[in-house]
């Protein structure tokens, strides 16, 4: 058993620990991870587009829409020429809000000020309205592979569990300590995989409910992995 109680639930995991955990997390993400078209690319617009589509919107709904929008709108040049309302409307059916008009912004700013690219800088992206610490995370490490953090609901749940177990999940300072917890676990090669796979992991494994603790990677690490039922079955045998 590798249980680390050494730990204190606000500390940090040691290299091993962390080596450990990225092993086996980019392991089980090569036969396990699903497939999604923008998992093929590292194009900053298109990675854009998904994240800002995936803020609000499950991946099933977000699939046929990034599809459609990338055809209408292939590049950033092009969402920035396109008008507002036919921007607006393409985006529809993923709801009424606001991010289809940030989304647009971004691209006519991109246009304007950062020579039609999307900047790279955590800096400016985080100025942009409709991209937080999250969305910045994920367009640094997914479209410019450099090793910079995420956390979102899925990842924090898994952070949670694994690495710290008791306090509250959605207090602020355990917020921080959840994002401390990312960036100390992000590797500095493969960040692609690795933040894909924690989402991943998250989704399809450490579910919020029922999660499926058998088919997890982590069990032998996991904090909140039920170690006593287990041993009570056995105490039976
Ligand atoms: N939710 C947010 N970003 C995602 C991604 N890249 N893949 C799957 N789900 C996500």
């Amino acid at each position: 058993m590798e249980l680390y109680e050494w730990m204190s639930p606000d500390s940090l995991p040691r290299p091993d620990a962390r080596q450990r955990f990225r092993r086996r997390l980019l392991a089980w993400y090569r036969v396990h991870g699903r497939d999604l078209p923008w998992r093929r690319t590292s194009d900053p617009y298109h990675i854009l587009v998904s994240e800002v589509m995936l803020q609000q919107t499950q991946v099933d709904r977000v699939l046929p829409k990034y599809h459609e929008w990338l055809e209408r709108y292939p590049s950033l040049e092009a969402l920035a020429s396109a008008a507002v309302g036919d921007v607006t409307e393409t985006w529809r059916p993923l709801g009424y809000n606001i991010r289809p008009r940030r989304l647009h912004a971004i691209a006519r700013e991109s246009m304007a000020r950062y020579g039609g690219e999307l900047p790279s800088d955590e800096a400016t992206l985080l100025s942009f309205k409709g991209i937080g610490a999250y969305t910045a995370g994920a367009i640094r490490s997914f479209a410019f592979h450099q090793r910079a953090a995420i956390l979102d609901t899925n990842v924090a749940r898994v952070l949670f569990r694994v690495f710290v177990k008791r306090g509250d999940p959605k207090a602020h300072a355990m917020r921080k300590h959840l994002w401390a917890l990312s960036e100390t676990l992000v590797p500095h090669k493969h960040v692609f995989d690795f933040n894909q796979a924690l989402m991943d992991l998250g989704a399809t494994v450490c579910s919020a409910r029922k999660p499926k603790c058998e088919e997890c990677p982590m069990a032998t690490m996991c904090r909140s992995y039920p170690w006593k039922p287990l041993k009570a079955a056995a105490a039976r045998a």
